[in-house]
């Protein structure tokens, strides 16, 4: 027979150990390593233990789909980001800060799911029966027919929903209060968090129920239980938002039955979560009227377009080192869009202070913002305003060379349609088609092209054709 072995597994990035240690060697973490008893699995001496198992047919791939795969939400923008509803089966983890609005958004959802006549479960670790029927009451759902619990240990969840039909979609809320029996570690911690997650898993699977966890993220960003979730799930979404904005913003990060480029924009009301159908209006809703340093980017979320106002604010420092703040963009971008103007443009910021704020909460991703923040700065600087109607987007690279960017076509009819008259944007071999008559677009090869027409006699000229 084979020796059993005691083995020890790092719990964050699983590397296994002979030894115990207090810190993981391979990925850095303290306190992580934990016994596991393995007589085969991993690192198991060749031949360890006598095949066991039983034949589990072989099916072949171009089989039947018994039934409809996904399941439609009731919530367009949720829709979108998970790719046309909840796919049964799947297990889906949302994530985001406390207080950002999962309980609420999962509420409505499994109040219209429940509308449309599929039976639902809500599961709450975290508050009692009596609050989530007051969030109900206030979002206006408490008349549906959506099933509550609170309870935090996973084998009484399971055996009750054992005893009836499994329901079309399972609520968690949240995977750090779950805590299941077969794992001796306290609730919340990783292996916990991470035994409790496997049950509903299998659960998911095992009866075709779409289950749906939330977790909250821990302040450097990650779900606690450091990303030992992410991998087990098919879709992982986070829900962001910028604190004292009421925009929330649904952004995929993982999804194994759809796109991961989309996002879903939401405004948090005293009636809960409203879509936003066009983000763009209201990301440009707090537009302040040609003032420099604020420029309009047209971006791009997935197949939908969102223009975006880009602000900027240059100011003498009386530090040695100037202060660069940056909301809804990165920093290390920022440094180099700083860097390229200083090198190729001759404009310099080095002893200059540099604020930099994407409105509305929103967060900017694409390269293609370059340009727009570009714009911003050197317009902060110069203290000319740019023309109002105007988009800008590019990417802009070290040599100081404008570089193309998909979806023109997308970007531009967007911003048409949204009242704006004219775009600056990298040269690009195909030709526009669908540009309107109206709008009038400038292309540029260099960044410096764009610095000298906005501090340059070539500005004014276009200001006066904005104008009239
Ligand atoms: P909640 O969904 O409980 O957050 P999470 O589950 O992510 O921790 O939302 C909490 C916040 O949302 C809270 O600050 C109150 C606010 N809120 C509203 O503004 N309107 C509403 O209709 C509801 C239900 C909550
Ligand atoms: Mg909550």
């Amino acid at each position: 027979m084979a020796k059993s072995r005691a083995q020890f597994i790092c719990q964050n990035c699983g590397t296994v150990f002979s030894r115990w240690n207090g810190k993981c060697d391979s990925c850095g973490q303290w306190n992580t390593l934990i016994e596991e008893n393995t007589a085969s699995g991993i690192g198991a001496s060749p031949g360890a233990g006598k095949r066991k198992g039983h034949a589990i047919g072989l099916v072949p791939l171009s089989g039947e789909i018994e039934e409809a795969p996904r399941i439609s939400t009731g919530i367009e923008e949720l829709d979108r980001v998970t790719g046309g509803g909840f796919v049964r089966g799947a297990a889906i983890l949302i994530g985001g800060d406390p207080g950002i609005g999962k309980s609420t958004l999962l509420t409505q959802a499994s109040a219209t799911y429940s509308r449309a006549g599929h039976d639902v479960v809500y599961v709450s670790g975290e508050e009692a029966v009596g609050q989530i029927r007051l969030r109900a009451q206030r979002l206006g759902v408490a008349d549906t027919k959506v099933l509550l619990a609170a309870e935090t240990n996973v084998e009484n969840i399971l055996t009750t929903l054992d005893m009836g039909k499994p329901p079309a979609l399972l609520i968690i809320d949240s995977i750090q209060t779950l805590w299941t029996a077969t794992a001796e570690s306290a609730p919340g911690s990783v292996t916990q968090v991470r035994a409790s997650v496997q049950a509903m898993i299998r659960y998911a699977k095992k009866t075709g129920t779409a289950v749906i966890l939330v977790g909250h993220v821990t302040k450097d960003g990650q779900i606690a239980g450091p990303r030992v979730v992410e991998h087990m799930v098919d879709a992982v979404l986070y829900f962001e938002g910028e604190r004292g904005h009421h925009f929330r913003i649904l952004r995929t990060v993982k999804n194994r039955f759809g796109p991961t480029d989309e996002i879903g924009v939401f405004e948090m009301t005293g009636k809960g979560l409203q879509e936003i159908s066009n983000p763009s209006e209201l990301f440009l809703n707090e537009r302040a009227i040609s003032s420099p340093g604020a420029a309009v980017f047209a971006g791009l979320e997935g197949t939908r377009p969102v223009l975006v106002e880009i602000q900027a604010l240059v100011v003498p420092s009386p530090l040695g080192t100037p202060r660069r703040a940056v909301v809804g963009w990165d920093t290390a971008r920022l440094s180099m869009v700083l860097a390229v103007l200083e090198a190729h443009c001759g404009i310099r910021l080095g002893s200059h202070d540099v604020y930099l704020n994407v409105a509305g909460g929103y967060r900017i991703s694409e390269p293609a913002g370059d340009l727009a923040v570009a714009a911003a700065l050197i317009s902060s600087l110069s203290g000319n305003a740019l023309p109002q109607r105007s988009v800008y987007f590019g990417e802009v690279s070290l040599s100081g060379a404008v570089r193309a960017v998909a979806q023109t076509e997308m970007r531009i009819k967007e911003a048409s349609k949204l009242g704006f008259t004219s775009a600056t944007k990298p040269v690009s071999a195909e030709k526009q088609k669908l540009v309107p008559a109206d709008f009038n677009v400038s292309e540029i090869d260099e960044l410096a092209e764009l610095a000298a027409n906005i501090v340059g006699s070539q500005y004014q000229q276009n200001e006066l054709d904005g104008n009239n």
